[in-house]
Order: structure tokens, then sequence, then C-alpha cells
């Protein structure tokens, strides 16, 4: 049978009138009906573990906005839990961690296949999804990049430059290179199961690649998203997988071709006329709308779309924003943004 679902033919190569689109953090304290089920659920956590409830958040801005794919609702940071790290959030601040630093901090880690029990509940979600969504939407499955997973990990909290992960990479590499081997272990495992209960595509998030230079950017950004892509590959040959090395810059071009991905997520601060000459010619990509616009609207908003569907009509796109929806962002604005893309 014919694909679909416009987010798959994007995918396999397709290049769509209108391209499919969805957003990053699409499920998010913007919006009021979030912001109600978070409150039932008491705190983030708790709702990521949930799966009725973080069903029920995946699916409002399917029904509010018609989106072309939901993504899972989860954190990248349930991998290191699952591993035995601890982990909770702190409201208004973001996420702590309890750290790797030393030897003995990682040998009280847990095995890659031991995390299945802790992460039980989001497989669940997953498969409430597949009876709930409607038949055009397609469903993402993610996980954390193990580079980006690493520097909470390490440092037990995000961190503006990611330096205390540089900084165990440069003073014990052993140890570091070790930890990124466990999370990539684990990360394959994770996205099998995620497929396994009803994801069509995954996404691998590596929001902070763009600190790793040079050589490092190839064993650490590289290197794992391209394991972690033929392992998936080998057991689920038909399951696309999407690429996002955040402010890899020059790095964006040959990233498909490196690491075997079908699609290259761009982060706003890539140029849509550049990334169409060198990183559109290897597939298809996604992006790159700046998430300000969702609090701005208006007029600007409107012609920056415009310019990104321009950029990337030659080749297979899926709109989507540079980074994820901010909590200060206006709902119309996302419908503004809809509108403009879908042309009405
Ligand atoms: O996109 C989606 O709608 C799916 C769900 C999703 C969340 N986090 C929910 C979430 C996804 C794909 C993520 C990925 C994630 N989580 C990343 C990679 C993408 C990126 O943004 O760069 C990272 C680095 C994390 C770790 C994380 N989780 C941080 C740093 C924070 C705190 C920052 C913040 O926005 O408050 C979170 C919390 C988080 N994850 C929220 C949501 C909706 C907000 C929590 C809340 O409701 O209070």
């Amino acid at each position: 049978m014919a694909e679909t679902k416009k987010l798959l033919r994007a995918l396999a190569g397709e290049v769509l009138d209108v391209p499919p689109i969805w957003m990053m953090r699409q499920a998010g304290r913007y919006l009021p009906e979030y912001r109600a089920t978070r409150a039932q659920a008491g705190d983030f956590l708790s709702l990521c573990y949930t799966p009725d409830l973080a069903a029920e958040v995946t699916l409002q801005p399917i029904r509010r906005y018609g989106f072309d794919a939901a993504i899972l609702f989860a954190d990248i940071l349930l991998v290191p839990q699952a591993l035995g790290a601890d982990l909770w959030f702190v409201t208004g601040e973001g996420p702590r961690l309890s750290t790797v630093t030393r030897q003995a901090d990682f040998d009280a880690l847990g095995p890659a296949d031991a995390i299945d029990e802790t992460l039980a509940p989001v497989y669940e979600t997953l498969r409430i999804l597949t009876r709930a969504l409607p038949a055009e939407v397609a469903l993402i499955g993610f996980a954390g990049a193990p580079w980006t997973v690493a520097t909470y990990m390490i440092a037990g909290r995000g961190t503006p430059d990611q330096g205390p992960a540089h900084a165990l990479k440069a003073e014990n590499r052993a140890l570091f290179e070790a930890l990124l081997e466990r999370i990539t272990q684990a990360t394959i495992g994770y996205l099998s199961r995620q497929i396994e209960a009803g994801a069509e595509v995954v996404k691998l998030f590596d929001s902070w690649a763009g600190s790793l230079q040079g050589a490092d950017f190839d064993r650490y950004a590289l290197e794992p998203c391209r394991q972690i892509t033929a392992a998936l590959k080998a057991r689920h040959p038909s399951i696309p997988v999407i690429g996002f090395p955040r402010e890899a810059r020059g790095r964006y071009e040959g990233f498909a071709r490196a690491t075997g991905v079908d699609c290259v997520a761009l982060d706003n601060s890539v140029d849509p006329a550049w990334a169409a000459r060198h990183v559109q010619i290897d597939g298809c990509v996604q992006g790159n709308l700046a998430s300000a616009h969702m609090v701005t609207g208006g007029p600007e908003l409107i012609a920056a779309t415009r310019a990104i569907l321009r950029a990337f009509a030659g080749g297979p796109h899926i709109f989507n924003l540079g980074h994820g929806i901010t909590p200060d962002a206006d709902p119309a604005n996302v419908q503004l943004m809809i509108d403009t893309v879908r042309g009405s």
C-alpha cells in the first residue's frame, strides 16, 4: 500500500507541495491544557511515567492544531535515570542528576540492557498512542544522543558550555568513553523497544553537538549516531531516523552521509539557502524557524516561514522550529505558522 502519512513520505525522499509540519516541544507549557494535565500529574516526571497522562499531553497539540506528527511525551533524561542515576527537576531551573565523574560513579550504574523495567511506562504510552492517533498522523519516538545525555550525567545539570563533560574527556578519556558507550548501547535497546511499541520514526537529540570541535565531533557526535542508526536499521530496516546535531554549523554538511540518518534537523542558526545546497542534497531536512517567532508573531513570522518554505521547496522537507517552543509562546502564533505553511 502506498504510504499516506505525509511525514513518512517526506522522510522517504518525496518532495511534497505542502511539507508536513510538527514542532519540537509541541506538548508543553505554552498550552493551557498541558498545564492542567501536568498539575493533575503533580510533577513533570510523574507525567512522563503515567502512560494515560503522557499519551493525553502528546495528543493535545494534535487535537488543537492537526500536526502531521505526534512526538512521544517523555524526556531524554529518563535513560540516565533507568541506568541508575538520581533525577529530579527543580521548578524554574531545570533538571538535576547525581553526577558521574569518578570510576566508582560509573561502576554504580546498571547495565545497558537493564533499563526496560524503569522505562516500561514509556512503551505503554506509545502503545496507547498507536490506538488513539488519527490515521494520517505519524508517531515519533526519541532519545538523547550519547554526548548530550553524558553532558547532563557528568555535570548533574544543564551547563552553558558543557565544561564538566569536556573536562572529564580531557582528564579521564577512558571513563568518558566508557560512559558514552554505555549510553549508546542503552539507547539502541531503548529505541528498538519504542519501535516495537509503535514508534514509526525515531529522532536523536544531540542538543549540545555544537560544543564538539574537529575530531571530537567525529568521535562523539557522528560515530555514536552512526552506530545507533546502523543497529536500528539492522533490526528495523523500514524505520526512518532523524538526527539533530544542534549548532553543528558547517558540520551539518555530510552528516547524513556519515551517519546513515534519513533526515537532518536544522537549528535556526543555519541559513536555509546554504542548507538546501549543502545538506538537503543528501536527503530530507527538517526545520528551521526560530522559536522566538512563536512569541512575537506578526508579519515577521509569516515572512520567515515563507522564506524557509521557498528555500527548501526543491527537495524533501519537514517544516519545524529550530529548537523547542518556549513557555512564553502565544498559541495563536502556532496557528499562524501552520496556516502560512498550509497556505490558508
Ligand atoms: O518535543 C516534545 O514535545 C516531546 C517531549 C520532550 C521533552 N523534552 C519534554 C519536556 C522532548 C523531545 C524533550 C527532549 C529534551 N529534554 C532535550 C533535547 C531537546 C532540547 O530541548 O534541546 C533536553 C536537553 C532535555 C532535558 C530537559 N528536560 C531540560 C533541560 C528541561 C528543563 C528545561 C525546560 O524547558 O524547563 C526539561 C524539562 C521538559 N522536558 C519539559 C518538557 C515539556 C518542561 C517540564 C515542565 O513541564 O515543567
